[in-house]
């Protein structure tokens, strides 16, 4: 065997014992991309996730929560544990200027202090110069934590 065809056979077997490499590196690059796309899904906003933001007794002390710093946005709960059906939580960014709303419990509404803007506990604008109403939240008690989830 002259030295070129040994090299060529050397080569060839090289490459035919690499093959086998070459598709679990193949194999690999689609398991990363699909961890990349989890990462994607996790990178979503948790927007559609229950979102701790308070305890039943912090809730049932002062009758609400405010939260103005959660991963789903601000949030104020109100209400009690004893009235679970009943409980509002809306985010209390008003939507005229971005002050932050009021619960007024004796008027049944949030009233922001900045214009006077008047949501319902639907937080549906009932008047002064907002013109969207708030976002809303669903909420839960679960294990002595009050939670929220964006409707
Ligand atoms: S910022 Fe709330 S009414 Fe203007």
């Amino acid at each position: 065997m002259k030295r070129r065809e040994f090299f060529n056979w050397v080569g060839l077997g090289l490459l035919a014992s690499s093959l086998p490499v070459a598709i679990a590196a193949c194999t690999s690059d689609s398991s990363t991309t699909a961890s990349s796309t989890d990462d994607n899904t996790a990178n979503k906003p948790p927007a559609k996730n229950w979102q701790k933001v308070g305890t039943v007794v912090e809730l049932d002390k002062k009758g609400q929560i405010l939260l103005e710093d959660s991963p789903v946005g601000a949030v104020l709960v109100i209400g009690t544990s004893k009235a679970v059906k009943d409980l509002v939580a809306v985010n209390p960014t008003c939507t005229h200027q971005g002050c932050t709303v009021g619960w007024k419990k004796d008027q049944n509404r949030f009233v922001c202090p900045c214009h006077d803007a008047i949501f319902s506990t639907d937080g549906k604008v009932k008047g002064g110069p907002a013109q969207k109403p708030l976002r809303t939240y669903q909420t839960k008690i679960e294990n002595g934590a009050v939670f929220v989830q964006p409707v």
